[in-house]
């Protein structure tokens, strides 16, 4: 099962699917990351791992991800037999060109328990609302954002001193446990 991970920051997550291939529970290889940010920490690791990288021209737009950029994307990835799309911490919405490249076979990872809070800083709109309760889910993309079916979920609880930082990071080492989990479970792929 060859992936192409895009992300535009950490990478914490791509790190988890890499650890997953190497402690043989995952049977995959990243075969490219692709960023539309030069300075993500993404591309350091994905290098450091001796993993293919490319940018993303996203045109100078900060935050629309243009037709054309997704055309060029598409290609980029099939170019280097890319079988599943796995976006993580991507800030740009994909549409139809990426889509219909990939159908049912691109998945994102959200720091909410979808339909909850879907968009920017889950975490902190949780803290927010006073809920006792968030998590983490694993979805197809669809052109909405945010939605898409559901291939797994993990609950958190979210603690009275809790701060947008302490509860993300709780959230994210469940993340880091269900990213893995939802490939094998798309892709019937374990070891
Ligand atoms: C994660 O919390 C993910 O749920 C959200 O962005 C963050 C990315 O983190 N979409 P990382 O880059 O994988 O460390």
């Amino acid at each position: 099962m060859r992936i192409g991970i895009l992300g535009s920051g950490s990478g914490s997550n791509m790190q988890a699917i890499l650890d997953a291939i190497e402690d043989a529970s995952l049977d995959a290889e990243i075969a490219l990351v692709l960023s539309d940010n030069p300075n993500a920490f993404i591309l350091e690791r994905a290098r450091t791992n001796g993993i293919p990288t490319a940018l993303i021209d996203c045109r100078g737009f900060k935050s629309k991800y243009p037709d054309e950029a997704q055309r060029e994307t598409a290609a980029a990835l099939k170019a280097a037999g890319v079988e599943l799309v796995c976006l993580a911490g991507f800030m740009r919405l994909v549409r139809k060109p990426l889509l219909d490249a990939f159908p049912d076979r691109i998945l994102n990872i959200h720091p909410s328990l979808l339909p909850a809070y879907p968009g920017l800083m889950a975490w902190q709109q949780a803290v927010e609302d006073g809920a006792s309760e968030s998590g983490c889910t694993v979805h197809q993309v669809d052109s909405g954002m945010d939605t898409g079916p559901i291939i797994i979920q993990a609950k958190v609880p979210v603690l009275p001193d809790d701060t947008a930082e302490t509860l993300h990071a709780r959230i994210q080492i469940e993340e880091h446990r269900i990213y893995p989990e939802a490939i094998r479970i798309v892709t019937g792929v374990t070891s």
